[in-house]
C-alpha cells in the first residue's frame, strides 16, 4: 500500500488546526458538539452514579453490559436477521471492531480488499497488519460487483472491507442488487466482508438499504462469512466509544479472546450510562434532530457548491451521512488548494488521506455535519474564491 500513517494522519491535523484557529471547518467527520444531549446523558449519567456506581466500577462480563447487548442486538435486528443479544460484543468504538477483525480473520502478507476511496483509520489497521491493501473500483452506487469478480480471479482475499451507506469519505450507497451479489461472492468465493456501518441511520429522505447484516438473513451460507461492526459515536457522541460488533457465531469466541487481550472489556461506567439514555427513550427522541440537521447543512453546502462552484469541481447530492466528495475538474493535487483555503480560513481533507495506493490527488472532502448553515454558505464562497483564483 501507499498509505502512510502520515497521509492518514492528515484528517486528524488538519481539524485539530481548524478547531485552534477557529475557522470554517469542513475537516474532520466531527459531530457538531451543539448536537450532543448533554442533559440527556448528564441525567444518565447522574444515574449510574445513584443506582448502580459500584457494579460498573468492578470489572464486568467481557463482551458487555447485558441489558445495553440485548439492546443493540435488538437495535441492529430486521425481519430477516433477527440478532440474540449474545451476537453483540460491545467495543471501544466502531474503529476496534475494525481492528479486532483484522487481527482475527488475516496474518502479514494477506490480502485485504476494500473500494476507495476508504476510511483512513481503517487502513492505519490494515497497514499495521502488514496487509497488502487493493482497492475495488467503484462509482455513486457503490464497488461494482464485475470489478470485484475480476479481481477475486486473480486474487484470494482474506476480507473486503465496506462501509455500504453513506460512506466515509464519499457518501456514496451501495445499491441494493449489489449488496446481494457481494454476500453471495462471499459465500461462492469464501472470504468475509467487513460491514462498517456507522452511518445507516443517518439518513435524509428515504432510509438507507438494508444494511449486509440484514441481507445475510437472505442469502444462503452468507452469515457465516459477514462480521458487522456499528458505533454510537455519530448518533450519540464519540467521546462516550461505545460500538459493536457482530461476527459470526463460529468466530465469536475468538473475537471476544482478542479484544479481551487488548483491553479486557470495555469501560462499563459509559456503557451503563448509554443503556440509561437509551432506556430513557432519549435516543430515539434526539436521533430526528440530527437527521434533519445533518440534512439541512448537506442541501446547504450542495446549493452553495452548485451556486458558486458546479462549472469547476464535480459533486453529488448526499443522501446522508456527514460527507460531500469532490474533485477538481482541471485535476492537479488538492493539497495545494488546502493549503490556500486555509489562508482563507476554510479547512478539510484532501483526498490523499483515503487511498491504499494510486490515490485520485485531484479528490477532497467536506465535511457538513460540524458547521452551521450560514458558515457552509460562508465557506464555500471563499473556497469558489480560492479556486477562482
Ligand atoms: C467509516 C467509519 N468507520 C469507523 C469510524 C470510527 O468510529 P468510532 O468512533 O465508532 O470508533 C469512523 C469514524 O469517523 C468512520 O467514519
Amino acid at each position: 500500500m501507499d498509505y502512510s500513517p502520515e497521509l492518514g494522519g492528515i484528517i486528524y491535523q488538519v481539524a485539530s488546526m481548524a478547531r485552534r484557529a477557529g475557522g470554517i471547518s469542513f475537516a474532520g467527520g466531527y459531530p457538531d458538539p451543539a448536537l450532543f444531549d448533554t442533559e440527556g446523558l448528564a441525567a444518565a449519567f447522574n444515574q449510574v452514579f445513584r443506582d448502580s456506581f459500584r457494579v460498573a466500577l468492578q470489572y464486568g462480563e467481557r463482551e458487555g453490559h447485558p441489558p445495553l447487548r440485548a439492546r443493540l442486538a435488538a437495535f441492529s435486528s430486521t425481519p430477516s436477521r433477527t440478532v440474540a443479544a449474545e451476537e453483540v460484543i460491545i467495543a471501544n468504538g466502531g474503529q476496534q471492531g475494525i481492528e479486532t477483525a483484522v487481527r482475527v480473520l488475516t496474518r502479514r502478507g494477506d490480502t485485504v480488499f476494500m473500494d476507495s476511496p476508504v476510511f483512513p483509520t481503517a487502513l492505519q489497521a490494515f497497514h499495521l497488519a502488514g496487509l497488502n491493501g487493493i482497492s475495488v473500483a467503484k462509482d455513486r452506487d457503490g464497488l461494482i460487483p464485475e470489478s470485484l469478480e475480476a479481481l477475486l480471479k486473480v486474487h484470494a482475499p482474506k476480507l473486503i472491507y465496506v462501509v455500504p451507506s453513506y460512506s466515509n469519505p464519499d457518501g456514496s450507497v451501495l445499491a441494493l442488487e449489489r449488496r446481494r451479489r457481494l454476500l453471495e461472492l462471499a459465500v461462492h468465493y469464501r472470504f468475509h466482508v467487513l460491514e462498517d456501518d456507522p452511518y445507516s441511520r443517518l439518513w435524509f429522505d428515504t432510509p438507507a438499504p438494508p444494511s449486509l447484516l440484514a441481507l445475510s438473513g437472505e442469502v444462503p451460507g452468507a452469515r457465516d462469512w459477514l462480521i458487522h461492526v456499528s458505533s454510537l459515536s455519530k448518533l450519540v457522541a464519540p467521546g462516550l466509544r461505545v460500538g459493536w460488533m457482530i461476527p459470526p457465531a463460529h468466530l465469536r469466541q475468538e473475537f471476544v479472546w482478542t479484544k479481551l487481550a487488548t483491553d479486557i472489556h470495555s469501560a462499563l461506567p459509559t456503557q451503563h450510562a448509554v443503556e440509561n439514555y437509551w432506556a430513557a427513550g432519549r435516543m430515539e427522541a434526539h436521533l430526528p434532530k440530527i437527521r434533519a440537521t445533518y440534512a439541512g447543512r448537506a442541501r446547504a453546502m450542495h446549493a452553495a457548491l452548485a451556486e458558486h462552484l458546479a462549472d469547476r469541481l464535480d459533486f453529488a447530492a448526499p443522501q446522508g451521512g456527514m460527507f460531500m466528495w469532490c474533485r477538481v475538474r482541471a485535476g492537479g493535487d488538492a493539497r495545494d488548494l488546502m493549503d490556500a483555503a486555509r489562508r482563507e480560513g476554510v479547512y478539510f481533507v484532501p483526498g490523499v488521506a483515503f487511498y491504499p495506493r494510486d490515490a485520485d490527488r485531484a479528490t477532497f472532502r467536506l465535511s457538513f455535519a460540524t458547521t452551521p448553515e450560514d458558515g457552509i454558505a460562508e465557506g464555500i464562497r471563499r473556497l469558489s474564491r480560492v479556486l477562482a483564483g
